[in-house]
Parts: structure tokens; sequence; C-alpha cells
């Protein structure tokens, strides 16, 4: 799989969703179903956006013990979506479940990435709260290291941080990015935002984009735009 654009489906419904994905005709954007959605609908939204043609990366963000993290993964595999996600916090023994769990008997699997530190987590809420008294940059650096090490392909991070990422661990380590808005648009709730041009130049693998495409006036044009300037 190369570059792409990856639409945070983040709405409340299977109704909502289908009617928003009729939206884009012939075109099938790689979509991203989290947590809302998966609890909201259960696996059948999945097969609905699956059967459509659409690529799916499942954002449910796994964090348990390692034998429950692997049953759950291989669940998930029987799902067939393209990408999977993990707390990488959730340590290395964990990963490496995930992964056992998720390969199928014929050796294939979705791809599986981590997340480090949430972006909502800062270096004062990290301290107080996780007694991690490391600056932030280098617990990311570790995180993602050690997913690396686990044998994961990726992480999900800011694009702020994906050309360190792929500094310190291969260039085929994938950077999936959220965190992106137009140089015209609004930035909401997150803070360290970058373009779609930009993240491309910072080498993303790709880009996670929710609310600059979802409350577009016309999604399916927003969507293009991220494609032509990330893509294209
Ligand atoms: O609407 P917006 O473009 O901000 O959506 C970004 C998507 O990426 C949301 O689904 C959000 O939950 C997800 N995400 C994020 N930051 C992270 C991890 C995931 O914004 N660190």
């Amino acid at each position: 799989m190369g570059r792409d654009v990856i639409v945070a489906c983040d709405f409340s419904s299977a109704e909502a969703t289908l009617s928003f994905l009729d939206k884009f005709k012939g075109r099938k954007p790689f979509c991203k179903i989290g947590m809302e959605l998966y609890y909201a609908e259960g696996p059948e939204i999945v097969r609905q956006i699956k059967a459509r043609g659409h690529k799916i990366f499942l954002d449910l963000k796994l964090h348990d013990i390692p034998n429950t993290v692997k049953k759950a993964m291989a669940v998930l595999s029987r799902l067939d979506v393209d990408i999977c996600n993990l707390h990488a916090a959730g340590t290395s023994a964990m990963m490496r479940a995930a992964l056992e769990g998720l390969t199928r008997p014929d050796g294939t699997r979705p791809l599986l990435i981590a997340v480090t530190q949430l972006t909502s987590t800062d270096q004062e809420s990290m301290e107080r709260d996780l007694l991690i008294k490391e600056p932030i940059d280098k617990v990311v650096m570790h995180y993602a290291e050690c997913a690396k090490l686990a044998g994961l392909d990726g992480v999900v991070c800011s694009p702020l941080e994906a050309a360190v990422v792929h500094e310190r661990c291969g260039r085929e380590f994938l950077t999936v990015t959220p965190g992106v808005r137009f140089a015209d648009g609004d930035a909401g709730d997150q803070r360290r935002v970058m373009t779609p041009a930009e993240a491309k130049r910072v080498g993303s693998d790709y880009i996670v984009v929710g609310r600059p495409i979802t409350a577009a006036a016309d999604p399916v044009a927003a969507y293009e735009r991220c494609c032509e300037e990330f893509i294209g």
C-alpha cells in the first residue's frame, strides 16, 4: 500500500456513515472506523463498509493483558480489515502477542500499528498521572522503537514526528498521522497541525483526516483536495 488519505468516519450510526460514503459515488476512500462507530454498530458496520469496496483502518487501540489482546486480535483478523492498532504502553509482550493473534493460518494479517503517547497527553499530565519523568519526545520515540522491535508495521503519530520516526525506525516503518488541516481551515481542537502538502513533505505514509472532510460543505471536493495535496 502506498501513500493514502484515510477519512476518519467519526459518526455515531451506520445510517450517518453510509449516507456520508454515498456522496463519494465511484470513489472509495480508505475509511477509519473508531470506537464511537464500532461500539454503536458492532462488527457489521465493518463488513458493510468492506463490502462496498473500501479499505479499513479499525482504530480500537487495544490495551490489555497479552493473552486477551491476542485473542481479540484473532477475532479482528477475521473481519479482514487493512490496519488495526493498539497502545504501545501495553508493553512489548502485549505487542508480540497481538501480532500472533492477528496472523491468520495462511500467514497473512492486517497491518498492525501502535499508538505511542496520545496527542492529548502532554508533558505535565504524563509526569503527574503516569509518573513518567522523561521528555515526551523521548518517550514517543522509545515506544516507536519498541513497536518496531516487536515486529509491528508502524505508529500513529503527529506529522511533526514522522521524519524522526522514519530516521530512527527506518523508511519502511509506517507513520499514520492525524492532526491534518488545510492552510485556510479551522484547526479546532487539534493543537499541532500540518497541511496535507506539508505532511507529504515530511514523509507521512498515511494522513488521517476527519472534520476537514466530514464537516465540509462539499466533503467530496475536500477529500479530492486532500488527495491532490498529499498524493498528487
Ligand atoms: O477531525 P479530525 O481530523 O481532528 O480527526 C482526526 C481523527 O484522528 C479522529 O478520529 C481522532 O480520534 C484521531 N486521532 C487523533 N490524534 C491521535 C490519534 C487519533 O486525532 N493522536
